[in-house]
């Protein structure tokens, strides 16, 4: 149980929000598991049409809670990792998926937006996936979509010089529907929830099928997830960990890889 994800239901719509703004809702395993539950309940509850992703407070998502990572880096978590649970479920979710981004979508905040049906940013807007600066590699078969999404030399700018798109970029790339000015992101993307949540629900689930491949999606995440592990338990990993905690700059000069 965490009070880090909140959900609602209202007219057809479910709203989960993170709600950990303090640490720029990042993602802890508690969290990951509740957004998994609450995209199951979507796709099990018949009153549940579509569901709207947002965040509290100025990021969308700063992405992987970093202390966890490290945890997981010296092998002290325990557990399931509920993180594989919350990909699968958005990787076959037939619920059409609304996201909604102020701020910061770092990593998991930016990849989750690739396996959601519609986006809106707002203007303060800043998505990044940095994960070879964290000595990882990408995920949520990000390798596979952004490429196909945005086109390769500007993933892979993203993934491994953790170049950074605004929300006018995220637009003009396809990465979102459109950018909105901050005061009025929840109203434009609760609207187009509505919208959808008027459509009927067999037609938009075959949609969805037909434009996502969930087989050759869920085989890329489990062969990145492969990869992912090995990275995640690195020297090189740990010393990125270990300088995100120290606000330093990490020093890879000395790690053969
Ligand atoms: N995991 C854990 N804590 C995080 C976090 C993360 N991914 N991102 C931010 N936080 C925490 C910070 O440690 C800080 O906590 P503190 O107030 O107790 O010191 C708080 O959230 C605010 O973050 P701060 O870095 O001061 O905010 P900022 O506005 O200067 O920068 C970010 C925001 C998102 C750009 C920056 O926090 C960042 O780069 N975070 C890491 C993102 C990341 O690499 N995620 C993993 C991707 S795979």
């Amino acid at each position: 149980m965490t009070d880090h994800v909140k959900t609602e239901c209202d007219a057809g719509i479910l709203t989960v929000t993170l709600s950990r703004a303090d640490k720029k809702n990042a993602l802890t395993n508690a969290m990951y598991g509740a957004l998994a539950d609450a995209l199951g309940r979507a796709e099990s509850d018949p009153a549940i049409r579509v569901v709207l992703l947002q965040g509290e407070g100025d990021s969308f998502t700063a992405g992987n809670d970093l202390s966890d990572f490290s945890a997981q880096s010296r092998g002290e978590h325990q557990g399931e990792r509920h993180v594989l649970r919350f990909l699968n479920a958005l990787a076959s979710a037939t619920r059409p998926l609304v996201a909604a981004v102020q701020g910061n979508a770092v990593g998991v905040g930016t990849t989750m937006l690739l396996h959601c049906d519609l986006v809106y940013v707002a203007d303060s807007a800043r998505l990044s996936t940095p994960f070879v600066n964290l000595a990882l590699v990408p995920e949520a078969a990000s390798s596979l979509l952004m490429p196909a999404r945005i086109g390769y030399a500007r993933a892979f700018a993203m993934f491994a010089l953790g170049e950074v798109i605004d929300g006018a970029g995220a637009a003009a790339l396809g990465l979102a529907n459109a950018v909105v000015p901050s005061a009025e992101l929840h109203a434009r993307a609760r609207a187009a929830a509505v919208a959808l949540s008027r459509r009927p629900l067999g037609a938009l689930a075959a949609t969805k099928r037909l434009m996502r491949d969930a087989a050759v999606i869920g085989g890329q995440m489990d062969r990145e997830g492969v990869i992912f592990q090995e990275r995640l338990k690195s020297a090189e990993a740990r010393e990125a960990f270990a300088a995100f905690a120290e606000r330093r700059q990490p020093d890879f000069s000395k790690l053969a890889g």
